[in-house]
């Protein structure tokens, strides 16, 4: 087997549709030699229908993660197809309509926490479940959407991601002992489900494609995807803690 990703077990979480940035990362990581194993959340049959467009067909695993027994019983069920994990990626976000669109002030702890439990605290739970596979270390490697600034209509989310970024650099710490890396890639905006439940996304698609020095396609997730398998290959064995930008240079320019 040849490629980046060669022998290589992955764990992709955030399949939905064929424009979710998890589909593209599977996509390229089977491209590169890698064997995938899915989960998916909801509508199951919806992700296992997408699980076949890609090149191989791809096991999937039902995971909410905001479910103990889902996350209590992960390993075993990736065990049935692989014999242990070499990455996990996490792409996963959910926040109620009360916590987006310029509902800051107003929205309700209930719908927060729900945004919290699911878009953050779940990149530690994802990995604490994989853990048992990963006795060999490996690399998680999950979405966030720069979280040093206060975006128009982000709002708790944006909150989510920083806890998120944050996450990691802890799980990079914690599971660093073990051989474990922890890196985030923070995209730009792109047209997937979860970007189209945010009122208002289409301000973030101006900004990006008149100022990203680069330019910038909100339809094409593969830079984004390129970026994960980078961190989940063998060519970033030092590296943990970390966030690339994959948004076109635009985080390094001044409005
Ligand atoms: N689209 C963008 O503009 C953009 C930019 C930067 C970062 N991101 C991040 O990328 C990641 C993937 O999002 P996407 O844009 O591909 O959208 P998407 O809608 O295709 O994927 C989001 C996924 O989260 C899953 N999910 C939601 N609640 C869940 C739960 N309780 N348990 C398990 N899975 C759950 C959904 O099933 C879906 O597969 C998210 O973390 C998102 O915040 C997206």
């Amino acid at each position: 087997m040849s490629g980046l990703l060669a022998g290589k077990r992955l764990l992709v979480t955030g399949v939905i549709t064929d424009a979710s940035i998890a589909f593209s990362v599977a996509k390229l990581a089977q491209e590169n030699g890698a064997q995938v194993v899915l989960t998916g959340y909801g509508r199951l049959s919806l992700v296992e229908r997408i699980a076949k467009r890609l090149p191989e067909p791809a096991p999937v695993i039902e995971l909410d993660v905001s479910n103990e027994e889902h996350l209590a019983g992960l390993a075993d069920k990736v065990r049935e197809h692989v014999d242990g994990l070499d990455g996990v990626v996490h792409s996963i976000g959910f926040a109620p309509q009360s916590c987006l669109g310029g509902g800051f002030l107003d929205a309700p702890w209930a719908d927060v926490a729900t945004a919290l439990q699911v878009s953050t605290y779940s990149y530690k739970s994802l990995a604490v479940a994989a853990l048992p596979l990963m006795s060999a270390g490996g690399a998680v490697v999950g979405l966030t959407f720069d979280a040093t600034k206060a975006w128009p209509v982000y709002d708790w989310m944006g909150v989510a991601k920083a806890g998120l970024e944050s996450a990691s650099r802890y799980l990079a710490l914690h599971l660093g002992k073990q051989g474990i890396r922890s890196n985030l890639v923070a995209a730009g905006p792109l047209r997937t489900i979860a970007a189209k439940s945010i009122p208002g996304f289409d301000q973030f698609e101006d900004a990006w494609t008149q100022r990203a020095p680069l330019g910038w396609s909100l339809t094409d997730s593969e830079p984004a995807a390129r970026a994960c398998l980078a961190l989940l290959s063998d060519w970033f064995p030092a590296t943990t803690g970390e966030i690339v930008h994959v948004d076109g240079g635009y985080h390094a320019i001044g409005a």
